[in-house]
C-alpha cells in the first residue's frame, strides 16, 4: 500500500523540503510517500542488532543488483565486480568528472537545461564545462546533434548524461543511447550515465535503456550511475552504485577516490538489499500513484492555467512548467512570495523562466499546491 505522510507529519524532522521550503513544498526530490515496509522492517531488523560498525557492499548485494539489472532492464550479463558503492549520485559523478578530466582545459559535456549538480561538478574537478542546450523538436525535448558536433573539442573528455531526463521528464530512446555512445566513441570520450530516475518510467509504452546494454566496444567507456534512492524514496539512507564494465577504468576511479569518501554505513546497505529483493509489489503501486498525480497536473494546468506550458513527462515525479507568459522575473520567487508555494528555481537547471514541480506528494496537498498557484497567477493577470 502507498502511505502518504500526514499532514505536517514530516515537518521538523531536520527534513529540507518539510523544513526549509515554507508551508507549501514542492521542492527537491523526495517524495511524501512512506518508505516501501519491506525497507522499514530490514532497518529496523538492523538496529536491533545493536552494533553498527564498518561495513561493506557484501557478494549477496552485489548478486541483488544484478539480478534487478537483468530483471528490469535486460542487462545480459552484469557482473558482480563492475559494481562500486558510494554515498550519493553527485559524488559519484564528481568522482568520475575527477578521474576523467585531468586538466583544467579538459571539459564535460552537458546538455540543459539539467539537474544543477550537473552543471556544477567541473567546479569540484577544476576543469571546464560545455553546455550545449536541448533542442525543440516539434514540441519535444531532442538531443541537438548537430550543435554538439560543433561543440566538441579534443579536450572535451566526458558526456555527463541524465536518463531518465530531469528536469525535462524524457527517456531517452534506445537509438539515442546508441548514437551518443557513438558520439562519444568518435570523439575519445567517457560516458557518464546517471540513471538514478531508471525505475519511474511512467509511459506504460516507454522502457528506460541503460547504457550498460550498450554493445562492446562501446560498453568500455561506460561509467552507469544508479541507487535505489528515488525508487523506493530513501535519499537519506545514502546508498549509490557505479556500474563500471572497464576495470581498468573502475581502477582509477578508485585511485582518484582515494580516501576521501567514507565507507558506507549499515543502514544503507540492509534498506538497500530489502528493497531491491522485496521492494517490486510496492513499486507498482508507487507508479500508479505518481501517474494519477502526473494527470492531475497536466488536467489542472490545461484548464485552470493554459498559460503556463507543461509538457509530457513520461519518467520521475517532476514537472518542468515554463511560466514566461506571466511575464515575471522569477517564476520561483514570484509563487513563494505571491503564493506560499515553493517550486525549484528553474534558473539553477539553465532556464530562469521554468519552475519545477515534485508532485510526489499526497493528492490533496497536490491540489492545495496547484488552488494557490492559480490564485497568485489571477490575482497577477488581473493587475496587469
Ligand atoms: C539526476 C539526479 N542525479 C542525482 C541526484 C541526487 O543523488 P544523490 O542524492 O544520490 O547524490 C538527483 C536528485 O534529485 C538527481 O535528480
Amino acid at each position: 500500500m502507498i502511505r502518504f505522510a500526514s499532514t505536517d507529519s514530516r515537518r521538523e524532522t531536520g527534513n529540507i523540503k518539510w523544513d526549509l521550503q515554507g508551508p507549501l513544498p514542492f521542492g527537491i526530490a523526495d517524495m511524501d510517500i512512506e518508505s516501501p515496509p519491506c525497507v522499514v522492517d530490514a532497518l529496523q531488523q538492523r538496529l536491533n542488532h545493536r552494533f553498527y560498525g564498518y561495513a561493506f557492499m557484501t557478494d549477496e548485494l552485489r548478486e541483488a543488483i544484478c539480478a534487478y539489472l537483468t530483471r528490469n532492464h535486460g542487462v545480459q550479463a552484469p557482473r558482480p565486480e563492475w559494481l562500486h558503492a558510494l554515498p550519493g549520485c553527485v559524488p559519484a559523478f564528481t568522482l568520475v568528472a575527477r578521474s576523467v578530466c585531468r586538466q583544467p582545459e579538459h571539459e564535460i559535456m552537458v546538455c540543459t537545461p539539467v539537474y544543477p549538480p550537473m552543471l556544477h561538478c567541473h567546479e569540484d574537478a577544476n576543469c571546464s564545462l560545455l553546455q550545449v542546450p536541448y533542442a525543440n523538436v516539434n514540441g519535444r525535448w531532442e538531443f541537438d546533434w548537430e550543435a554538439m558536433e560543433a561543440a566538441v573539442s579534443p579536450n572535451t573528455k566526458m558526456f555527463l548524461l541524465c536518463n531518465p531526463h530531469n528536469p525535462l521528464g524524457r527517456v531517452w530512446s534506445r537509438e539515442d543511447i546508441l548514437r551518443l555512445a557513438e558520439f562519444c566513441e568518435r570523439h575519445d570520450m567517457i560516458l557518464c550515465s546517471d540513471e538514478i530516475h531508471c525505475d519511474l518510467v511512467l509511459d506504460e509504452d516507454k522502457k528506460h535503456t541503460t547504457a550498460l546494454n550498450l554493445p562492446e566496444p562501446l560498453l568500455q567507456r561506460v561509467v552507469m550511475l544508479s541507487a535505489p534512492s528515488k525508487t523506493f524514496n530513501i535519499a537519506g539512507i545514502c546508498f549509490t552504485y557505479m556500474a563500471v564494465p572497464n576495470q581498468l577504468l573502475l581502477a582509477t576511479i578508485r585511485k582518484i577516490q582515494g580516501h576521501t569518501l567514507p565507507t558506507l554505513n549499515v543502514f544503507a546497505y540492509a534498506a538497500s538489499l530489502a528493497a531491491y529483493r522485496h521492494g517490486w509489489d510496492w513499486h507498482k503501486k508507487l507508479l500508479a500513484t505518481l501517474r494519477t498525480n502526473r494527470h492531475t497536473v497536466y488536467d489542472f494546468i490545461a484548464s485552470e492555467l493554459p498559460m503556463l506550458k507543461v509538457r509530457h513527462m513520461e519518467a520521475t515525479y517532476l514537472a518542468w512548467i515554463d511560466c514566461s507568459a506571466l511575464g515575471v522575473e522569477s517564476p520561483h520567487d514570484f509563487f513563494l512570495e505571491k503564493a506560499d508555494v515553493f517550486l525549484d528555481d528553474g534558473a539553477n537547471f539553465g532556464d530562469p523562466q521554468c519552475v519545477r514541480l515534485n508532485f510526489a506528494t499526497s493528492p490533496e496537498l497536490l491540489r492545495t499546491g496547484l488552488e494557490a498557484i492559480k490564485a497568485a497567477v489571477q490575482a497577477h493577470l488581473s493587475h496587469e
